[in-house]
């Protein structure tokens, strides 16, 4: 993470780079991946959720580590990316989850329709002003009582830069803005965390739908 930046992309320009970025990117992405980096998060997930759930993946990826393990515990798992790249990764990986290529914010769920909504890594991704929308959507999609794990920023970040020998996009608020802002949303916080793996810290919250 460096510096704040301003890039002065518009949303859709900067989740373009993302977009294209990652459908090059995809395979090199996961030789890099640790994929047990986050079981403590992801089990405080799981534990939080009824048998049989429904549960979404935003920004799924290639479909490790999240789906795979939803899968394994015999939910039913639906997976959202919008990089083509990424999702064909996902097809070999989890043949079993239910697999969505499209853009997070103007795709649409039915609302208390999901058990789950866990986002790793991918909201650092959307771009900012998209953010009280994006907790608003996945406010609605969850059944009552229904949780949610997301992963965020722990600063202000905002850079475009090569990653991977591609150009990538990034554009977070800071932790306690995200908190704020779920909060706001209505949800009841269950943890909130900082947590560092490797050279990177990322802040995690899970939250209940009351
Ligand atoms: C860093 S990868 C993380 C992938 C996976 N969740 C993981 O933990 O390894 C970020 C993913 O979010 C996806 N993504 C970013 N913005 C998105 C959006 N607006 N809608 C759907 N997917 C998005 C990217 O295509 C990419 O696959």
């Amino acid at each position: 993470m460096s510096p704040k930046q301003d890039t002065g992309l518009e949303p859709d320009e900067h989740g373009d780079i993302v977009r294209k970025g990652y459908n090059i990117i995809a395979g090199k992405y996961y030789q890099d991946r640790d994929l047990f980096e986050n079981m403590k998060e992801i089990n405080d997930f799981i534990e939080h959720l009824p048998d049989n759930a429904v549960v979404l993946d935003i920004g799924c990826g290639g479909g490790v580590p999240v789906l795979k393990i939803l899968v394994e515990k015999g939910y039913t798992a639906k997976g959202i990316d919008f990089s083509t790249g990424m999702l064909e990764l996902a097809k070999k990986n989890v043949p079993d989850a239910e697999l969505i290529q499209g853009d997070i914010m103007k795709t649409d769920f039915e609302a208390d329709s999901l058990d789950g909504i866990i986002s790793t890594y991918a909201i650092i991704h959307i771009h900012r002003s998209y953010h009280p929308a994006l907790y608003l959507k996945i406010y609605n999609w969850l059944k009552s009582g229904g949780v949610m794990l997301v992963s965020t920023a722990k600063t202000d970040w905002e850079e475009v830069h090569d990653y991977f020998g591609v150009e990538m996009a990034w554009n977070h608020p800071p932790a306690h803005e995200s908190l704020q802002m779920i909060v706001n949303t209505g949800f009841e916080i269950l943890f909130e965390r900082l947590v560092t793996t490797g050279e990177e810290t990322h802040y995690w919250i899970l939250a209940k739908k009351p």
